[in-house]
């Protein structure tokens, strides 16, 4: 399975290769395995906003604990999940569904309907939790993708989520950054693409019912 061999290969690279960048088309590659992801509801309640400019990323680096790969990638990709849910949210998506599957919307309203109601009987806590962990579905697409094209990635929660909003402006849009990742070539003096990878054995890992 061409999958695993291309899991295996990957690793969270610790060093990039500032010298060397990713390509526009294999970047519309990557964009797509995101929007292809699987949501709950199929709401996407995130944006995924892709950093190129470094001096945007030398200013989110001693907010990301000063790792270097923010700065030496090609790209930073930063997942942000919409922190207001409104019924607009859930409205855009009925749009967006009748006219993709000419579908009369008045059908559609039950559905919404329905989303709305179970969406209402989580706590904003609990919200906040539900709209992130959708970015980490978008996460492991971009990172198989990656791997894929033999692009090197590192997915990354080492950062301030509080200071990349500020920076990046994303609190004025409703969004919080969840978690980011790092792609572009690693550096060949990185010593942890020659680490054997640590897995727990499947016998531990897995319990069959
Ligand atoms: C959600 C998440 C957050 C992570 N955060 C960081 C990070 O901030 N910095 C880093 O160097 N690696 C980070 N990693 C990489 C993990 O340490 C790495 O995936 C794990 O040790 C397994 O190694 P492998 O990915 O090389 O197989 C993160 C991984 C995940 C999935």
């Amino acid at each position: 399975m061409q999958l695993i061999d291309n899991l295996e290969w990957r690793y969270a690279t610790k060093h990039f290769d500032p010298g060397k960048k990713v390509s526009e088309t294999q970047l519309k590659q990557i964009k797509k395995a995101i929007q292809l992801s699987a949501s709950s509801y199929g709401l996407q309640l995130y944006k995924a906003l892709i950093i190129e400019d470094i001096s945007t990323r030398e200013k989110l680096k001693p907010a990301s604990w000063d790792q270097q790969q923010i700065t030496e990638a090609s790209h930073l990709i930063v997942f942000c999940n919409y922190t207001n849910l409104q019924r607009k949210h859930i409205d855009n998506f009925l749009a967006l569904k009748s006219e993709t599957q000419q579908l009369p919307l008045s059908e559609l309203k039950g559905y919404g309907d329905f989303m709305e109601g179970k969406i209402n009987e989580k706590s904003d806590e609990e919200l906040k939790h539900w709209t992130a962990k959708q970015t980490y579905l978008a996460l492991g697409n971009l990172l198989a993708a990656c791997a894929e094209l033999k692009i090197d990635a590192c997915p990354m929660e080492g950062f301030e989520a509080d200071k990349y909003d500020n920076i990046l402006g994303l609190s004025q849009k409703g969004l919080t950054a969840s978690v980011i990742a790092a792609i572009g070539y690693r550096s060949e003096e990185d010593q942890t693409q020659y680490h054997r990878k640590v897995r727990k054995p499947t016998e531990q890992l897995f319990e069959t019912i």
